[in-house]
C-alpha cells in the first residue's frame, strides 16, 4: 500500500502531497528503459515484410552501428519506429515525443521527420508526393535525415543481413533513457 497524497482536487495540494507524488514519478521515470524494452519486444509478430518490426529495428540499429555512429543515434535508430505501438498513424511524432528529452535536437528533428522523408520510397504507391520532404530542403538536418532513411532505414527490411539481437543494444537504451531528462518539451 503506498501513501496517497490528501487532496482529491490538485488545487488543494501541499508540499507534502506533491513530495509524495515527485518521488513517485522519479521512480516510474527509472522504470522507463524497461518499458521501451518491452514495447521493442511487442513488435516481434505477424508483418507484410519479410522480417518484423523488431527486426527492422534492430536491423536499422545494426546499421548504425557498423556505420561507426554514436551510441545516442544507434539508440534512435534502433527507436525510430516504436511509436507504431501506440500510434501507427502518426508514429514518428511519438518515438520523437519520448525521446525528446535524451536526445540532441538533430536526433530528434530525424526521428520526428523520418516518416516523411521515408515516403521518398513508397508515397508513389499511395497518392501522396513522394518529394514532399523537399518542403525542408533548407533545413540544417535535412541531409542527416536524408541519409538515416537512405542508409539504414529504407534497405533494413532485409531477411539475409546480419542482424544485431535486442540483448546486444539493451546497454544503449539503458544508457539513454538514465540520462537526465533535459526540461525541453518537458510539459508541452
Ligand atoms: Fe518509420
Ligand atoms: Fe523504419
Amino acid at each position: 500500500m503506498i501513501d496517497k497524497v490528501r487532496f482529491t482536487a490538485m488545487e488543494n495540494g501541499t508540499q507534502a502531497d506533491y513530495d509524495l507524488v515527485f518521488a513517485h514519478d522519479a521512480r516510474n521515470v527509472a522504470k522507463q528503459a524497461d518499458r521501451v524494452l518491452g514495447w521493442l519486444r511487442q513488435m516481434e509478430g505477424e508483418s507484410p515484410y519479410q522480417i518484423s518490426r523488431l527486426e527492422h529495428c534492430l536491423q536499422t540499429a545494426t546499421r548504425a552501428e557498423n556505420d561507426g555512429a554514436d551510441d545516442e543515434t544507434i539508440a534512435c535508430a534502433l527507436l525510430h519506429d516504436i511509436g507504431d505501438i501506440l500510434a501507427p498513424t502518426n508514429h514518428s511524432a511519438i518515438a520523437a515525443a519520448l525521446l525528446a528529452p535524451y536526445v540532441s535536437e538533430q536526433n530528434h528533428w530525424i526521428v520526428l521527420h523520418h516518416g516523411l522523408f521515408q515516403g521518398y520510397y513508397w508515397f508513389e504507391y499511395d497518392g501522396q508526393d513522394p518529394n514532399a520532404r523537399d518542403r525542408f530542403k533548407d533545413h540544417e538536418f535535412y541531409d542527416a535525415c536524408v541519409d538515416f532513411c537512405a542508409r539504414w532505414d529504407q534497405v533494413s527490411f532485409d531477411p539475409d543481413y546480419e542482424t544485431q539481437p535486442l540483448e546486444h543494444f539493451e546497454p544503449l537504451v539503458r544508457d539513454l533513457f538514465a540520462r537526465q531528462p533535459n526540461s525541453r518539451n518537458r510539459y508541452e
